[in-house]
């Protein structure tokens, strides 16, 4: 099965100041601030939400193929995705612009200052779903990056008449009542989190029921609480797994989404590709960044047979 990622592709660059922000501040001259940090930390890392779910779904042996543009800095995180099996022939060089990044300095209060710059991600719409000419898609998933974007793959998908799952996350807040409306009523399937779907019942005006109606599956993720996968006719709960140890949350969600659409595109049922995903969330947990977590598909069965009880589903994933 080969589902397609729209989510944005970025890189960050996360810095460290080694004192506190507020020291720096003048009151009565901020209308002429003026400073300049010396951080003695800096990481780049690779992330954006298609990757980051592409990631995981690689790690699955799954087939991610990704949709978006790219700067002319994205050569090596290319190589590195293709590598690592995610296909990214349909990602497009905006030659003249950078790969959309995202630039944070944190001091040791744990304050942040930060810009994001959108760069080639802005000409996201130009690469189309129609213009594909590789194996025919069986699933796209609609997720955040420019949100003129967002909306044109919303009314492309239901033009091709292609199945899709709505996962607008962060854009949640920067689509209007009506554009929601619309990516909701013509998804496959919606995954939120808890907050994220009492802001579109209170954005669209629909109630939750209403919501469901349209869909085929719903995915509501609770944090440590787990998740809710709903169909027209079941409810699953899933447990979420608890990590070793914490170290950073960045990317969980898009773990969850990788493990999940995995254990779909293999045909498993729909309880077990919860499951995944709270498997893959929590191994996404355990280190620092969206796509460092690392596991083979052995030692994720494993895992997961030590929380769950797949009845040796799981081993579809070795024949691959
Ligand atoms: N503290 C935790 N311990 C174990 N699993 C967790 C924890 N937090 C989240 N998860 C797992 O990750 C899934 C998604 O988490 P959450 O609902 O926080 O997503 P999110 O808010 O979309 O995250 P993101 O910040 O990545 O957007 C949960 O359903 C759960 O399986
Ligand atoms: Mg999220």
């Amino acid at each position: 099965m080969r589902i397609a990622l729209t989510g944005s592709i970025a890189f960050d660059y996360l810095m460290t100041f080694p004192g506190h922000f507020g020291e720096h501040f003048i009151a009565d001259k901020l209308e002429s601030i003026s400073l300049s940090f010396l951080v003695d930390k800096m990481i780049k890392r690779r992330g954006g939400i298609g990757p980051n779910i592409g990631y995981t779904m690689a790690l699955l042996g799954g087939t991610p193929t990704l949709f978006g543009t790219v700067g002319q800095d994205f050569g090596e995180y290319r190589a590195w995705l293709e590598q690592n099996g995610v296909d990214t022939t349909a990602v497009k060089v905006i030659e003249d612009d950078f790969t959309a990044s995202f630039f944070a300095t944190t001091d040791y209060d744990n304050c942040q200052i930060a810009s994001f710059y959108p760069g080639a991600m802005s000409h996201a719409g130009e690469v189309k779903l129609s213009s594909w000419e590789g194996e025919p898609l069986d699933l796209v998933v609609i997720s955040p990056t420019d949100p003129q974007a967002m909306i044109q793959y919303v009314e492309e998908a239901q033009a091709l008449n292609l199945p899709y799952l709505y996962d607008p996350s962060q854009q949640t807040v920067r689509l209007s009542g009506e554009e929601l409306r619309q990516g909701v009523e013509g998804a496959y399937a919606l995954f939120v989190n808890e907050y994220e779907f009492s802001l579109i019942e209170k954005h669209t005006g629909m109630t939750g029921d209403e919501i469901k109606d349209h869909l085929e599956i719903m995915v509501v993720t609770k944090g440590d609480k787990g998740s809710i996968v709903i169909t027209k006719d079941e409810e699953f709960i899933i447990q979420s797994v608890t990590p070793e140890k914490i170290v950073d949350p960045t990317g969980i969600g898009d773990a969850y989404r990788g493990g999940f659409l995995t254990g779909y595109s293999f045909g498993l049922d729909l309880k077990l590709c919860g499951e995944m995903g709270a498997l893959a969330a929590s191994y996404c947990l355990e280190t620092d960044g969206p796509q460092s977590h690392y596991f083979t598909k052995e030692a994720f069965i494993t895992r997961f047979r030590e929380h769950f009880d797949d009845q040796g589903k799981l081993d579809i994933l070795l024949e691959s």
